[in-house]
């Protein structure tokens, strides 16, 4: 079975099960700080989990695209990708546990869905803690399935739970399903969690506890299932395979590679660099391919691209591939993914452009940069310090983990505590601690991003009456503190423009509108004037919000109840992000 057909397999038994299919969300989370990427399906439906009413009902499924970089450092084993796709599936104070956990069974294991061997599989629950019981309500059900005591295993919070990401908010333990990998060793019949060729293939999650802020555990009231089954690692399952590199989408982005770089029979070392291109590369062009823009910099999403590429480009050099080559690996991409992801034959200009570029820049410094670092090798034989491999960060263009890897070939470490101090100092992106940033979970809604994503609506609405009504929302981030909007439009704006859509934003804060939710479909939205400008997100039926006279658009919320709520809206700067898109950052104060 390839992986188009596990997820129509897939939309098919949830859909019986009376689910509404939904789009991917974008990679980019567009009004949530907390994280630089979508880490899961559940991430873009957090609104909801919450108890935001979600247009299509109480049943979801979908496939979502996904970026988790904080596995990057065991990229190239048999079960990490930087990108994958995950096939999930949503109860929103619907069905629970029981229903799950039986349906999980029947899809893993009946002939007419996956057909998977009931003698290869092993789950985990939840141990229980001082938080919260032992999940005995899971393991009954896997048991009265028919999974044997021995292949079930209790773990603590560290394993067995997911969220809250931040301090609060809908969290709860989870049972993950495992698959014996290994096709020529019989399974053993005491399932051990950390024999790694048990391979995980899914989680149910159930959203049963809300974490307060003095670190209670409280039943939430509406109780949600959230899913997620790795595509690559259940396809690598169903196709007999023990590695996800193996299965068929990879063949030809594989194929490439080894063609590129003249090698027929890769060693282990070979085959992971070609493992590493392979991942990044995919990554990369996914990032880039999302509308948004998103270029490599040394900031934030940006910076990540700029670590995937330059790794990729850096295990290039060790296979002796020395031209431009990235982009001929995204066009491989593309091909195989274009039709379920259309936004990659859309951005595939700027794609390829984004990564030959990158690939340029990188060539220019590398070599004076390997000069540096040889002779920064010959006084520190131990500890790089970290000054030191940020100084090769910043002048070079050298990614922290590419210094690591350079340093490890001569046996010497990298201060990275020293590297971070230093990155601390120089990059915003440390405001927000470098790693946490990166790990994913639940999304943030506090009362302030909440004010701000209204506040977004009516900087758009105003957007159109100043500039015209050709002005169209490319995108947006909302963190505690700020809005960022993208827009469409050709020429700077002029002060007085800005001015004046200062004045229409704060006039509609004080003329106190009220902000009220509707339920249609698509068309007649836009018959009633409503702006929507991700064509692809949309399902059957949306959620228009209308601020007063004054602004409508299709949007998944959350809002504030009235404009009164805002305070005092300030633009702080607005700029050229690309050839006609505008930047613009705003504050409430
Ligand atoms: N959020 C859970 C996960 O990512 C289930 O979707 O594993």
């Amino acid at each position: 079975m390839n992986t188009k057909q596990l997820k129509q397999k897939y939309f098919k038994f949830f859909e019986q099960k009376k689910h509404a299919l939904i789009k991917s969300s974008s990679l980019i989370p567009e009004n949530d700080p907390s994280v630089l990427f979508t880490t899961a399906g559940m991430h873009p439906l957090v609104p909801f989990l919450m108890g935001e009413p979600h247009p299509l009902g109480k049943r979801l499924v979908n496939v979502q695209k996904c970026i988790r970089t904080g596995d990057i450092d065991v990229v190239g084993d048999p079960s990490h990708l930087t990108f994958f796709e995950m096939l999930g599936n949503w109860s929103l104070g619907d069905y629970f546990k029981d229903d799950m956990i039986r349906w999980s069974y029947e899809f893993l294991t009946d002939k007419k869905w996956l057909g998977l061997d009931k003698n290869r599989l092993a789950v985990t629950c939840f141990k229980g803690d001082k938080d919260a019981p032992k999940d005995d309500e899971a393991s009954k059900v896997w048991l009265n399935l028919g999974i044997p005591d021995d292949r079930i295993a209790f773990l603590p919070k560290e394993d067995n739970w997911w969220g809250p990401a931040g301090e609060t908010g809908p969290c709860g333990p989870d049972t993950e399903m495992f698959y014996w990998s290994a096709n020529d060793v019989q399974p053993p019949k005491k399932f051990d969690p950390k024999d790694k060729r048990w391979f995980e293939i899914w989680n149910d999650v159930f959203l049963q506890y809300n974490k307060t802020k003095d670190g209670k555990y409280l039943p939430l009231k509406q109780k949600n299932v959230d899913t997620g089954m790795g595509v690559e690692r259940t396809s690598a399952m169903l196709q007999g395979k023990s590695s996800v590199y193996e299965i068929e989408s990879f063949k030809a982005i594989i194929k490439k590679i080894m063609d590129l770089s003249n090698i027929t029979d890769p060693d282990e070392s070979k085959t992971k660099s070609i493992r590493i291109i392979a991942d990044h590369l995919r990554s990369s062009t996914f990032i880039l391919g999302d509308d948004l823009g998103i270029k490599p910099s040394n900031l934030d999403q940006g910076y990540i691209i700029r670590r995937l590429i330059r790794r990729a480009i850096r295990h290039g050099k060790l296979l002796n591939i020395n031209d431009n080559f990235c982009s001929k690996i995204a066009s491989v991409i593309i091909d195989i993914y274009q039709d379920e992801y259309p936004e990659l034959s859309r951005n595939k200009k700027f794609i390829l452009e984004e990564l030959d570029n990158e690939e340029q820049k990188f060539e220019k410094t590398l070599r004076s940069g390997l000069k540096v670092f040889e002779s920064i090798t010959l006084h520190h034989k131990e500890v790089i310090p970290g000054k030191d491999a940020f100084m090769l960060f910043a002048s070079y263009g050298f990614p922290l983990e590419m210094s690591i890897e350079l340093a490890k070939e001569k046996n010497i470490k990298v201060d990275q505590k020293g590297f971070e101090e230093e990155f601390a100092k120089h990059q915003e992106l440390s405001r927000k601690s470098t790693e946490g940033k990166f790990k994913g979970g639940l999304g943030e809604h506090s009362d302030e991003t909440i004010r701000l994503h209204t506040a977004t609506h009516l900087l758009h609405a105003a957007l159109r009456k100043v500039l015209g009504s050709n002005v169209s929302q490319k995108g947006s981030n909302i963190t505690n503190e700020r809005l960022r909007f993208d827009f469409t439009y050709e020429k700077k704006m002029t002060p007085e423009e800005l001015k004046e859509v200062e004045d229409i934003v704060n006039k509609q804060i004080i003329r106190a509108l009220d902000v009220s939710r509707e339920e249609m479909s698509l068309d007649e939205a836009r018959k009633k004037g409503a702006l929507a400008f991700f064509q692809e997100k949309y399902g059957e039926k949306v959620s228009v919000y209308t601020v007063g006279d004054f602004s409508k658009e299709v949007c998944g919320g959350p809002h504030v109840k009235n404009t009164k709520e805002l305070g005092h809206f300030q633009i702080k700067k607005e700029e050229a992000i690309a050839a006609g898109v505008r930047r613009i950052k705003a504050v409430l104060e």
